[in-house]
């Protein structure tokens, strides 16, 4: 029904290190209609990553840039957005991308770079979130999707969704839990996103209504 406004997809770049689930949530969202957007690249710093393999089965190019290939932080990223730029991506979309980015690259991509977190952000930045949250003995956890600045995981909150921690709780459970909220609120927040009703007010993002 969008596409008969005449909206065309908004091109997404995803960088992912890893396994690749949210990456998987977004290609979901897409093909089942719930999201005018289309992901033209997606590009790992690990070879391995099944990430890629996700992105090989669907048809989109798939792109390693692992860091030592490099001589410095600067070039890789230089790299990075070569690879961007050369797909015309629009939005890009850290979705388990463990490296920081520097003022350069989001420079190029102001407001136009989110990352998905496992935690109720200000809590628990950085690696392991939900072991973070569990040994604290936090009572409620969550997921975080966040505009990207030069922090580790400090930019504008976009969407935030929490879960319940039980007393039965392992790492294990708890990262289950919150990884289906953060493929459901990824998505979400990319679709407020290409539907422009994101508004940054100082730190606040208002979500102008549909
Ligand atoms: C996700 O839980 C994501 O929130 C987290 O890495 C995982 C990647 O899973 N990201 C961070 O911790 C970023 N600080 P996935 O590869 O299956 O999407």
């Amino acid at each position: 029904m969008r596409e008969e406004r005449g909206r065309k997809p908004v091109r997404l770049g995803v960088l992912a290190s890893g396994r690749g689930s949210n990456l998987q949530a977004i290609i979901d969202a897409i093909e089942a209609g719930r999201l005018l957007a289309q992901v033209v690249v997606v590009i790992s710093d690990k070879p391995r990553a099944q990430a890629l393999e996700r992105a090989k089965r669907h048809g989109i190019p798939a792109v390693s840039l692992p860091v030592d290939h490099f001589s410095n932080r600067a070039d890789h990223e230089a790299a990075l957005v070569r690879s961007l730029q050369g797909h015309n991506v629009e939005l890009v979309l850290l979705a388990g991308y463990m490296r920081l980015l520097g003022r350069g690259f989001l420079h190029i991509f102001q407001q136009r770079v989110m990352n998905i977190h496992p935690s109720l952000l200000p809590a628990f930045p950085g690696l392991e979130a939900q072991r973070q949250a569990l040994e604290y003995g936090a009572k409620v956890a969550g997921c975080t999707v966040h505009f990207v600045d030069e922090g580790m995981d400090q930019g504008p909150i976009i969407l935030q969704a929490a879960v319940p921690v039980l007393d039965s709780d392992t790492v294990g459970s708890l990262s289950e839990r919150i990884l289906a909220e953060e493929h459901r609120i990824y998505p979400e927040a990319i679709r407020l996103w290409t539907e422009g009703r994101l508004r940054l007010e100082g730190r606040r993002v208002r979500s102008l209504p549909d």
